[in-house]
């Protein structure tokens, strides 16, 4: 099957699949391998710290691959977002992904150089300021995720089907999506593509110990401690107030953190990021094989 949607075409790459960013290890060990497997590679400048050590790591992705990857920049986490940005578009990268908070003047940077800039909320409020404010495509992330805690998030079902009601730009899904089945529901929202952090995480090439990786995928989100740390909302009144007056906000607040998010429940063995895509891919078309025989007459 081909799967071309706006956000495929917009980003060149072959499956509507994005690393989302990985404060600890979201570097080219991991987004090098997803670009070449087909989905869009992320490097999070966080993860590298310091301008140097972030070019350092963007040439490392270029020697990995030939595929396009692009940035996170995940204001509040990341020290120096202005000259990481500059960084990456004096090495060519021109796909900025942003977070966690209002990020258009970086946008903005990007999109004069002539680039995709994407901004990712936890919130719809958060999703349709920034579209207003020039963003590209926005993702939004529903409760089941990790990392992006909104102080009013819901479900990614919810999220998704409304932002795709409210937004002209293309749609991206995250949260609790990591296998052929939650891939496929979230196209079916109305998502142009999907973010995987937790599934890109828990991979062979993340550089985490094996160790811990173990204990990762031996998580089951429905043990009740498990359960309530990933559903945790974020609490900012001040923002809330903000939203209220009408004050353009993208992004929430993140509060403590579970490491994965409710799609831990889809692997029960440390995976290589090509098996993650291969198996979503495969499973997808699968289903719509099986399942919708008479959507894929052409596959
Ligand atoms: C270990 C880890 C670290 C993360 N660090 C960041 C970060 O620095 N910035 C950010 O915007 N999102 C971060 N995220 C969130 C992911 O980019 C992505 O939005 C989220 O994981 C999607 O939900 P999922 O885990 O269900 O796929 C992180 C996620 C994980 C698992």
């Amino acid at each position: 099957m081909e799967w071309k949607t706006p956000v495929t075409e917009m980003l060149g790459c072959k499956y509507p699949i994005i690393e989302g960013a990985l404060h600890m290890g979201g570097t080219s060990k991991v987004a090098a391998p997803v670009s070449e497997a087909g989905g869009f590679g992320i490097i999070t400048a966080g993860a590298l710290k310091k301008p140097d050590k972030f070019r350092d790591d963007i040439r490392r992705a270029k020697d990995m691959t030939d595929k396009p990857f692009g940035i996170n920049i995940s204001i509040g986490f990341c020290k120096e977002p202005e000259k990481m940005l500059e960084v990456a578009l004096n090495e060519g990268i021109k796909h900025l992904e942003t977070s966690v908070y209002i990020a258009d003047n970086l946008g903005k940077m990007v999109k004069e150089a002539g680039g995709v800039w994407m901004h990712k909320v936890a919130h719809l409020d958060h999703a349709i300021a920034a579209e207003r404010q020039g963003a590209d495509a926005v993702c939004i992330v529903g409760l089941e995720g990790v990392g992006e805690k909104g102080f009013a998030q819901v479900t990614t079902l919810t999220s998704v089907t409304m932002a795709k009601k409210a937004l002209k730009v293309p749609v991206i899904a995250a949260g609790g999506i990591g296998d052929g089945r939650s891939f496929l529901s979230a196209l079916v929202m109305g998502a142009d593509a999907v973010v995987l952090g937790t599934a890109f995480y828990i991979c062979q090439e993340c550089p985490t110990s094996e160790k811990y990786k173990q204990r990762l995928v031996a998580m089951n989100p429905l043990d009740k401690e498990t359960r309530d740390l990933i559903l945790l909302q974020g609490e900012d009144t001040r923002r809330d107030e903000r939203l209220r007056e009408g004050t353009d906000h993208v992004g929430a607040p993140t509060v403590r953190m579970a490491q994965v998010s409710m799609a831990i429940g889809y692997y029960d063995r440390i995976p290589t990021v090509k098996d993650v895509i291969d198996g979503i891919i495969g499973e997808a078309e699968e289903i719509m094989r099986r399942e919708f025989p008479f959507t894929s007459s052409k596959t």
